[in-house]
């Protein structure tokens, strides 16, 4: 599902290499909340394996339960030089960090109980490929969740979001992903969708592994 919207790994590597050590200051307001309530709110039992895809600065890491398994997986070796200060800061024993590639997942089949996508889905080059990966790593029984925006169904807003996307580019996202096409080329089996609140620009996504 690569277009002309996509970045190139070399590419991302690069901006989020310069975001790193200020990506919290510009971002932890928007997204941390979302993050927050969203994994809050899932069931998660002793010894359960989470993997959080595209895991940045590790925003989300202090708030997985103490009891589960974590895994992180970045692409940019320099946001997770910041994850790793989350580690060592709040002393998260449960969590492991991997530079790695989403679209290849060094683990093994139904791997994870969960696996957690947040602002990733229109970074990656091709988000399709990272979906199939994840379905792969994730149990049969496991969830798949999804935090990010998506080109508006509004036919206005979308045409704006298409011309804008040169420019998101050039900041490290794309703002024309259709989250119905994204379901449709991936095969997911999406459960529920909302937004935290009614003009939310971001939607959490909650899928089933129907592989
Ligand atoms: C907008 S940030 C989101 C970080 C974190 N999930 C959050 O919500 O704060 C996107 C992250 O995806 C990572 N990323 C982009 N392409 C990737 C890929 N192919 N594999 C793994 N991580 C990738 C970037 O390096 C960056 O850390």
């Amino acid at each position: 599902m690569r277009s002309s919207s996509t970045l190139e790994l070399d590419e991302i590597k690069k901006i989020y290499a310069g975001y790193s050590n200020i990506y919290d200051f510009l971002f932890k307001r928007f997204f941390y909340p979302r993050q927050k309530h969203v994994i809050s709110s899932l069931a998660i039992h002793p010894g359960e394996k989470i993997l959080d895809v595209g895991v940045g600065t590790g925003l989300s890491l202090p708030v997985y339960p103490r009891f589960a398994q974590v895994v992180g997986i970045d692409i940019s070796s320099k946001m997770l030089q910041e994850a790793a200060k989350k580690i060592q800061k709040y002393r998260l024993s449960h969590v492991s960090l991997f530079e790695m590639d989403a679209s290849r997942l060094a683990f093994a089949d139904d791997s994870f109980d969960y696996v957690i996508a947040a602002h990733v889905v229109t970074v990656v080059p091709d988000p399709v490929a990272v979906l199939a990966e994840i379905k792969r790593v994730t149990k049969r029984e496991g969830r798949i969740i999804i935090i990010n925006h998506f080109q508006s169904t509004n036919p206005v807003l979308a045409k704006v979001e298409e011309w804008i996307t040169p420019l998101c580019k050039r900041m490290g996202w794309r703002s024309d992903l259709s989250l119905e096409d994204l379901v449709t080329r991936a095969d997911l089996q999406v459960d529920h969708v909302f937004r935290l609140s009614k003009l939310d620009p971001w939607k959490v996504i909650f899928a089933a592994n129907n592989k």
